[in-house]
């Protein structure tokens, strides 16, 4: 929180290195003297309120400086060219400020540059000529991240962009006004991850070159000017796609055979486009799918494919405005963790299939203008979590009911069917001809019913009275917790045999955890689940019940537990209970494999295959939340009780109880960690975060060090002399800086030290 201007005195620090102020509310200029600190490596003012330009020869005084990091503060003016004399430059960020001008393309100069980002500025290119930076940055051999979105760059993308190092993995270009096609040779850029064209004025078809790109994790190119179809060898190669959006374009024909190649895909968008043709049934066996499914706006015909059931892990589906016919099918049931359905805008018939009666998570669902038919089920009522209901202009008959959303006008919306009844007084439907027939009954009875009413309602008061008395009795409310079909305290009660000890799995300082069995929604098997009962006497308990099903709410990925639902509830003593149940997994915890119980004979240990298999495991994990999620999120109590293995002994990492989610996307901390007082495990935990409760991305990843290191020398971290003045570096020393390490070329999230 440190405000004003930065004192120009800092500048008589001859042999200054290391200059950091970010995250505070420093304003006015940065001081001259400061460019004339020529010792200088690593600067940085980024999220502050610093205005004024950087002087032209700013960094002709610079030989030593590695990365600069000025973004988000109110910087104007051009970027200098004097930049090419700080010829060690590695990483310059600068986005979230006011640069404009074109890009100098003296940056080509700097050979060490691998970081790039000049977002959200108003830098300009409207001549060819404004664009000879790109073909001076094909110079920066290292390069690895150009970003470049939200700014007025202008006319055809040079060819010379296909000419760009071949290390680079990150190419934004969003938000632009860039048209013409995209370079044909983009695929030469082979290691490219992430490339991000949407937003701008794109046209023609997507170059088959793409197909080249088979390291590419996400590709945007939604919003643009694009037609054609998509040619089936384009994207049939890019096998390791997680994210792919083709949205809000002019894309037609047929949606390529190919797609179901693309097994790794969490979230497909082809909205908005003008694609034909059937919804191919491969596309359901991507089981990856979780995150989003929307086909919406084209004009896909035929039917909903019966193979829908296979998406036991999507939480969207969006197919309005189509052409689709036929019935909703009844596989639709067996995707559990629903939560949106829009159908709307279909040709579709028949009834509601009742097996959508286990969509207890589903939480808005569009089914209007179709043609559907029947009843109104009254299982949409009984659906908590449902607050968005549209089942307008369609053709149910009888009558609405009147509980559940059912009961609030604004939530839901029944217009345009002609035959429907009953229901709340707001609808000002007619009413159905059973409760015309209870009226004329009612007017006949009312006087008794007076007289029995008054009778029974000194039986309650009596009742009421002697049931205050005894406390044995209350019945168990559950509330909704947002995200997540809810299960109640009574199932997990009887599931448990009370919440027995022979089930007992574990116990840490917030909760127990208890295996049980449940029946699968569609009967028969049974499988095991494991149930973690909050001790909310524990002070922050609650806090890290809210913070596990936040962290885990967004989350999806093969080496982390799955959140299967959450209780909310009051137990049969009326205290607040809580509950989360997880995936079972067989194979207990690492730290069951690396300090087995003494006396246990069938005790296995883990060979360096495994070891390696399950440090890697943990490793993309961590990689996955640090990086690639919704929003970073940081795990903060890393160690080996918390690494679960499955039957194929496949780690998951598990117990987010003090996980912390990074907001406003690799910026500033959500909320002050202190009144949580110290988080994760000694030994574990690194040094400095311990002293001043400061959590970042390094904290787990030090934590990693020492999981590792645990898994090859087989000491526990508890014995003071095995992390006695263990750095970072020190990690690096050993060796040990594989793929977590990684995650620290992060540089918003993660400062780099090493
Ligand atoms: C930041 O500094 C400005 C003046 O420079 C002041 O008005 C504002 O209150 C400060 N904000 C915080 C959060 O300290
Ligand atoms: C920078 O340093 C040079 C010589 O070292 C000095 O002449 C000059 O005045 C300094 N500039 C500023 C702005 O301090
Ligand atoms: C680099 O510094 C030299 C003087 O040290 C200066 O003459 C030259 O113009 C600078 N280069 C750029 C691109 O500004
Ligand atoms: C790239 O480097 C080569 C030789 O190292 C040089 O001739 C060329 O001018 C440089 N190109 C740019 C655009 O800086
Ligand atoms: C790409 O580089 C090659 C060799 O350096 C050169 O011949 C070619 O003209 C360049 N292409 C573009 C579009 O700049
Ligand atoms: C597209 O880019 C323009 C200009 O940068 C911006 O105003 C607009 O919000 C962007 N739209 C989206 C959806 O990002
Ligand atoms: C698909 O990727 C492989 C491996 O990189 C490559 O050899 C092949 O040429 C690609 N196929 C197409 C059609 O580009
Ligand atoms: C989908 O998967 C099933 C079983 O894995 C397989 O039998 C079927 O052929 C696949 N469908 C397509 C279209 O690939
Ligand atoms: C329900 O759907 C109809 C037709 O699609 C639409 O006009 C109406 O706005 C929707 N109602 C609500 C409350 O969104
Ligand atoms: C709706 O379905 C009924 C049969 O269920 C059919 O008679 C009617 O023509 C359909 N209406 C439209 C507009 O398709
Ligand atoms: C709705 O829930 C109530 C009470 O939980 C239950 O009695 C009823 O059978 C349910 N109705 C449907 C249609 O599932
Ligand atoms: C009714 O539904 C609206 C929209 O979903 C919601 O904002 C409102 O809180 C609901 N009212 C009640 C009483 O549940």
């Amino acid at each position: 929180m440190l405000s004003g201007a930065i004192p120009s005195s800092l500048g008589r620090l001859p042999n200054l290195l290391w200059l950091s102020l970010g995250y505070n509310n420093l304003s006015g200029a940065v001081p001259t003297t400061i460019w004339n600190i020529s010792s200088l490596v690593f600067f940085s003012v980024q999220q502050n309120m610093l205005t004024g330009t950087i002087p032209p020869n700013a960094f002709d005084a610079l030989p030593y400086l590695q990365s600069i990091y000025i973004d988000h503060n109110r910087f104007h003016g051009q970027i200098p060219a004097s930049i090419a004399n700080a010829s060690e430059m590695s990483l310059l960020q600068l986005y979230y400020n006011f640069f404009d001008g074109v890009v100098p393309p003296e940056l080509g100069r700097l050979r060490n540059l691998y970081w790039l980002q000049i977002s959200v500025n108003l830098l300009q290119a409207r001549e060819p000529r404004d664009w000879g930076f790109v073909a001076a940055l094909a110079n920066c051999s290292q390069l690895e991240v150009l970003e470049m979105g939200a700014n007025k760059l202008e006319g055809v993308l040079p060819d010379s962009l296909s000419n760009l190092s071949t290390s680079l993995m990150h190419l934004s270009l969003s938000g632009n006004e860039i048209s013409g096609i995209i370079p044909r040779d983009i695929g030469n850029l082979v290691n490219l991850q992430n490339l991000d064209l949407s937003n701008n004025s794109f046209t023609s078809t997507l170059p088959s070159s793409l197909s080249r790109l088979n390291n590419l994790v996400e590709l945007y190119v939604t919003e643009n000017k694009m037609s054609g179809s998509i040619d089936p060898w384009t994207v049939g190669n890019l096998t390791n796609l997680n994210n792919l959006g083709l949205s809000k374009n002019a894309f037609s024909g047929r949606l390529p055979s190919t797609i179901l190649k693309l097994a790794k895909l969490l979230a497909l968008d082809l909205s908005g486009n003008s694609f034909t043709g059937p919804i191919p049934k491969g596309l359901f066996n991507i089981s990856a799918l979780s995150v989003n499914l929307d086909l919406s706006h084209n004009n896909m015909e035929g039917s909903i494919p019966q193979e829908i059931g296979n998406m036991k892990n999507l939480v969207v589906i969006n197919a309005e405005s189509n052409k689709l016919t036929g019935a909703i099918p009844d596989t639709l049931g067996e995707c559990q963790l629903l939560q949106n359905l829009f159908l709307q805008n279909n040709i579709l018939t028949s009834t509601i299939p009742s097996s959508m009666s286990q969509l207890k998570g589903l939480e808005s669902l569009d089914l209007s203008g179709n043609n559907l038919s029947g009843q109104i089920p009254k299982f949409l009522a009984n659906i908590t979590m449902l607050n968005y209901l549209n089942l307008s202009f369609n053709s149910f008959i009888g009558e609405v009911p009147n509980v559940g959303i059912f009961a609030n006008a604004t939530a839901f919306s029944i217009r345009g069917n002609d035959k429907i009844c009953g229901g709340i007084p707001d609808l000002h439907l007619p009413p159905c001809s059973s409760q015309l027939e209870n009226k004329r009954q009612k007017s006949l009875v009312i006087p008794i019913v007076t007289l029995a009413a008054s009778i029974v309602i000194l039986l309650l008061i009596c009742l009421f009275l002697s049931w205050r008395k005894s406390t044995s009795t209350k019945i168990p409310a559950t509330t909704s917790l947002q995200g997540h079909p809810l299960t109640s305290y009574a199932q997990l009660l009887r599931a448990t045999n009370g919440f027995s000890t022979t089930n007992l799995l574990g116990s840490g300082a917030f909760g127990t955890v208890f295996k049980r069995n449940i029946e699968s929604q569609a009967g028969g098997s049974t499988c095991h689940v494991a149930v973690k009962v909050l001790k909310l006497q524990t002070p922050g308990a609650f806090k890290s019940f809210i913070a596990e099903c936040e962290a885990l709410r967004n989350l999806r990925h093969r080496n982390l537990v799955k959140i299967i639902t959450a209780c909310s509830s009051i137990d049969n003593r009326g205290n607040d209970f809580k509950a989360i149940v997880f995936e079972f997994m067989p194979n207990g915890s690492l730290e069951d494999w690396l300090h087995p119980d003494t006396n246990d004979e069938t005790a296995k240990c883990l060979n360096l295959l495994e070891r390696v298999t399950i440090l890697l495991d943990v490793a993309y994990a961590l990689d996955y939340l640090h990086c690639h999620g919704h929003a970073p999120v940081l795990h903060c109590d890393l160690k080996p009780s918390n690494v679960l293995l499955d039957t194929e002994m496949v780690a998951h990492l598990g117990d987010f109880g003090l996980a912390k989610i990074l907001v406003e996307t690799n910026s500033i901390l959500q909320q002050s960690t202190r009144s949580m007082g110290f988080r994760g495990t000694i030994g574990y935990a690194p040094p400095e975060y311990g002293a001043g409760n400061m959590v970042s991305a390094q904290s787990d990843i030090y934590s990693y060090g020492i999981l590792a290191l645990e898994m090859v020398t087989g000491k526990k971290p508890t014995d003071s002399k095995f992390i006695e003045g263990l750095s970072l570096r020190r990690f690096a020393e050993l060796g040990l800086s594989g793929k977590a390490m990684d995650v620290g070329r992060h540089p918003a999230v993660f400062e780099p030290r090493e």
